[in-house]
């Protein structure tokens, strides 16, 4: 509306939501009642003490007590929270409102409701969701980035989000896996996505349980070169890159479990390796 000679006009309405986000966030909606009764996510272990964090994220991680740490789509906040429970001041964010109520139930249950602060919101409204609030270690990954359209804008997002010194930590699965047929024993799919991204009517989640409400999705693909030049070109210094023959879940029929505690599989031995997972850590130099 324009503004009048009476006086200011009146506040817009904020820009309606982009229809991927509309569309992924009741996705996501739906997931959270069939993720929280899920085995894969066990909320009551978790509650009775188990840690969701890999052995990549503790050793790349390093101490966290005391420290600042912002979880980045941190879905029902069962890694946030096991980053409270080794002394670090948490705040998880993440577009779902129904994930967000779950993970500030699980943080009153666990009794680290005095240090884990849960916010709704989009990771591209984070800098304002969060009043400008800065982390000395922002975390996220294990299926984070493919929700992402915009990756040299999330990771400008991830710079305005870290204090002088701090740093991000990354953890994903490889996107060179992604170029593998069902079976992981063909090329089949292209490995550079588009920026119009993939949209998914998927009936099932990742999980066991009933079938999805909400089942459509639209998912990007994005290349490791893609990601490592967005957090370059936002200012960020890449400490390292690690690629892992291993992964946290048996994508493949193929894999076998891994012995090296990352859960899920890798190649049989003898077999061509190929990188199933990466990690790396970017800083905020002053
Ligand atoms: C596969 S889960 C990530 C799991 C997570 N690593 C964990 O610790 O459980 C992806 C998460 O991203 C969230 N998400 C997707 N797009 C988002 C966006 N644009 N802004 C904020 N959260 C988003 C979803 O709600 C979901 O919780």
């Amino acid at each position: 509306m324009a503004h009048t000679e009476t006086g200011p006009a009146p506040k817009a309405d904020p820009a309606p939501a982009p229809d991927w986000l509309r569309t992924n966030r009741a996705n996501w909606d739906a997931r959270v009642p069939v993720h929280a009764a899920s085995e894969l996510y066990d909320l009551a272990g978790f509650r009775a003490g188990r840690s969701t964090l890999r052995a990549l994220d503790l050793d790349e991680v390093g101490d966290v007590t005391g420290r600042r740490l912002l979880h980045l789509q941190c879905h029902m906040g069962q890694d946030t929270l096991s980053w409270a429970r080794r002394g670090a001041h948490v705040t998880g964010l993440d577009f779902s409102a129904p994930a967000i109520r779950t993970a500030r139930a699980l943080a009153e249950d666990t009794g680290l409701a005095d240090r884990a602060r849960f916010v709704v919101s989009d990771v591209y409204a984070a800098p304002q969701a969060l009043d400008g609030q800065r982390f000395d270690i922002v975390v996220t990954g294990v299926g984070a980035l493919v929700w992402l359209p915009d990756l040299p804008r999330w990771a400008q997002i991830v710079v305005s989000l870290l204090a002088d010194g701090g740093f991000l930590h990354l953890a994903e699965f490889h996107p060179f896996t992604d170029v593998l047929d069902e079976d992981g024993s063909t090329v089949a799919y292209d490995y550079f996505g588009d920026a119009q991204g993939a949209r998914y009517d998927s009936p099932y989640t990742y999980t066991d349980g009933p079938p999805l409400a909400e089942p459509v999705h639209v998912e990007w693909q994005h290349s490791l070169g893609e990601v490592i030049t967005s957090l370059a070109a936002a200012g960020l210094r890449i400490e390292f890159l690690h690629e892992y023959p291993t992964t946290l879940f048996r994508r493949f029929p193929v894999l076998e479990g891994s012995a090296d505690g990352t859960g899920g599989g890798a190649f049989p031995p003898g077999a061509p390796q190929i990188p199933l997972m990466y990690s790396l850590r970017a800083r905020r130099t002053p």
